[in-house]
């Protein structure tokens, strides 16, 4: 069974550091044998969550724009990566606005009770870059995530997380990042 897998780039900055372990990430996937569609949220007009609670009904965002679209492709993609830089100890705002929008997902599962059919595990990983070296880098960010991937239905299953990385395409420097992203692609595509 081929598993689809929604690979989503949250940095603003394309082919940067993002950008690049998402690509080892989505070669990974497709070697495993997985169909991948990626999503550059940085090329589309995603709102940020106006809080206008259509949601709570029926679970649909009734803001209609380049979201729209995804919410059908996260319900059918049994696997996603998302890939964010740090910024001040978050997620891009770019990342930001794509995962408030989940909140009509969150409403559809908690306040609705409904659950997505799958015949396979929905499971989602997380690359993020920082530029410094602290231990708590990616703490905000993580936690925004497990909890984005919870509204969505999926397992926080796995994260490839690189500090110390700030120049454009400066992770191509550190080649072991680049393969390890590549793993993280490859496990999230199996069965
Ligand atoms: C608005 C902004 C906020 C940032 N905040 C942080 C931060 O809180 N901590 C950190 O270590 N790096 C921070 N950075 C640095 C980026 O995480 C770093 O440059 C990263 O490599 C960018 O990844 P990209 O090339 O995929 O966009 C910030 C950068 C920007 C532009």
């Amino acid at each position: 069974m081929e598993i689809r897998v929604l690979a989503i780039q949250g940095s603003p900055r394309k082919g940067g550091n993002t950008d690049l372990l998402l690509e080892e990430a989505i070669r990974g996937a497709r070697e495993e044998g997985a169909s991948v569609q990626k999503v550059v949220l940085v090329d589309l007009q995603i709102s940020p969550c106006l809080e206008l609670y259509a949601c709570r009904k029926e679970g649909i965002c009734a803001i209609r724009d380049d979201m729209t679209p995804l919410y059908d492709a996260m319900d059918l993609c049994p696997r996603m990566i998302l890939a964010s830089p740090v910024f001040f100890y978050s997620v891009s705002a770019t990342a930001k606005a794509f995962i408030d929008r989940a909140q009509a997902r969150w409403c559809r599962r908690y306040l609705l009770k409904r659950s997505i059919d799958s015949p396979v595990e929905r499971r989602g990983g997380f690359i993020a870059v920082g530029a410094t070296k602290g231990s708590q880098l990616f703490e905000g960010a993580r936690l925004t995530v497990r909890y984005f991937f919870d509204a969505i239905e999926m397992v926080y299953a796995e994260e490839l997380l690189v500090r110390g990385v700030d120049q454009k395409g400066e992770i191509l420097r550190h080649p072991q990042f680049l393969r390890e992203a590549f793993e993280l692609g490859r496990r999230i595509a199996r069965p």
